[in-house]
């Protein structure tokens, strides 16, 4: 459970907020570079962090993130004209830059020197690795990329998407940093191809829960759980969270790695970013046909939601009940929902747009959850203080895996190669 001021302190992003003053230290995912999909294409609205801003890729090809509102009397940016190397405003013409900076003013004398003295607020941008980012901070001070593993390999061997979440930014990347509730909440098959569930429903006897620990860094924290197997073994998961929000379970078998991320919209909507890949193997057509479509299959221990088409809202939410069947529910699988992603998605929203944690019982597998909210805590405190996080300068922090290791019960976790080695970042 938290205290109503660090609740409130934890889920607000806006600018001036402790935790709105973080974000804004680190280079965001903010768009797909399909959104603008050529130069000079139509300007898109967008709202990160509580702010209101127009997206445009210009003549040249660099994509602009500006404030929605014309500085010259507030008319919105959207309705732009997109032309020449800038956004015009359709009110009195006045013409901006990427980089916020007026360049015409036809409203004004030809003799007047205005125009350079107006500015709109307009954020830095870099197109890298599949993704537009933002940074959103005081300006002089924006940091690395962070360089993940995925931002590494051909483009043929990553997908990115990314939908709307209606719920505050930290309760939906709590979702992926619990890992226990994947025994409940994705039990059973979730494409419904099967017929019947492979064995009782609530026949939980199998199942050894894990002992959580969990280990600040200077990324973020790294989330440990520990099974104890016969024949002296011990199985090891570790799960890393990068700040600022950031969540990355160990590949799967296959040597599919996946990555999430929230990125807040505003204090009650953000958007749930998904990065799966692999370091040496491109994704087949049919592969890629699935995540796009909404996958039900698990590349990397995701899946991604079925879109409403031409849009980033998932087709199963709140005003469909996430299509939960009954029926299906009762014979196949716990929740009744098709989807991983959908089954998160109506676990995450229906505890409000903002998770009351003043009344919470956390448990023993909640430890990774207790660990991150005190991390992003003391990082935007310390930010308070004049301290600078250091992950925000050190993209080769992100140039890390997480583990998924079988070793003897007698070897130290932090000495023993194989775990080294699960956790070196391959790309
Ligand atoms: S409001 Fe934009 S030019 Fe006047
Ligand atoms: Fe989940």
């Amino acid at each position: 459970m938290l205290s109503a001021t660090d609740n409130e302190t934890i889920t607000r992003t806006g600018p001036g907020t402790h935790v709105g003053e973080l974000f804004r230290r680190f280079w965001l995912p903010a768009l797909l570079p399909s959104e603008l999909p050529h130069t000079d294409s139509d300007p898109l609205r967008i709202r990160l962090l509580g702010e209101d801003l127009v997206a445009f890729r210009d003549t040249d090809g660099h994509v602009g993130v500006i404030q929605n509102n014309c500085p010259h009397r507030g008319a919105s940016l959207f309705f732009g004209r997109n032309e020449e190397a800038g956004i015009r405003c359709v009110y009195h013409g006045w013409k901006f830059d990427v980089s916020g900076q007026c360049v015409d003013m036809p409203n004004e004398p030809a003799e007047s020197d205005f125009r350079s003295k107006v500015r709109a607020t307009a954020y830095p941008t870099r197109e890298w690795a599949g993704v537009v980012w933002v940074y959103m901070g005081p300006p002089g001070l924006e940091g690395d990329l962070p360089r993940f593993e995925w931002t590494g390999v051909p483009p043929e061997n990553r997908y990115i998407g990314k939908y709307v979440v209606d719920a505050n930014w930290l309760q939906v990347i709590e979702g992926s940093i619990d890992t226990a509730h994947t025994a409940f909440l994705h039990r059973g098959p979730s494409t419904l191809e099967h017929k019947t569930a492979p064995r009782p429903m609530t026949d939980f006897s199998r199942d050894i829960p894990p002992h959580f620990s969990a280990t600040e860094t200077e990324y973020g924290v790294q989330v440990i759980a520990r099974r104890d197997l016969p024949d002296h073994k011990t199985y090891w998961r570790i799960t890393q969270v990068f700040l600022p929000s950031y969540s990355m379970i160990p590949a799967d078998p296959n040597g599919n790695a996946s990555l999430v991320a929230t990125v807040p919209i505003d204090d009650v909507t953000c958007y749930s970013w998904k990065w799966t890949w692999h370091p040496r193997q491109a994704w087949t057509d049919e592969q890629v046909a699935d995540m796009a479509g909404g996958s039900r299959r698990r590349i990397g221990g995701i899946t991604y939601p079925e879109l409403v088409p031409g849009t980033l809202r998932t087709a199963a939410n709140a005003a469909n009940d996430y299509r939960i069947n009954r029926d299906w529910q009762r014979t196949l699988n716990f929740t009744g929902i098709a989807g991983q992603s959908e089954q998160d998605l109506a676990v995450q929203e229906s505890m409000g747009p903002i998770c009351n944690r003043t009344v919470e019982h956390l448990g023993s597998t909640d430890l990774g959850i207790i660990a991150t909210r005190r991390r992003v805590l003391k990082a935007a405190r310390d930010l308070q203080t004049g301290v600078e996080p250091p992950a925000a300068r050190g993209g080769e922090l992100y140039h890390l895996r997480s583990a998924a290791v079988t070793i003897d019960s007698q070897a130290s976790l932090e000495d023993d190669p194989s775990v080294l080695a699960a956790m070196t970042a391959q790309a």
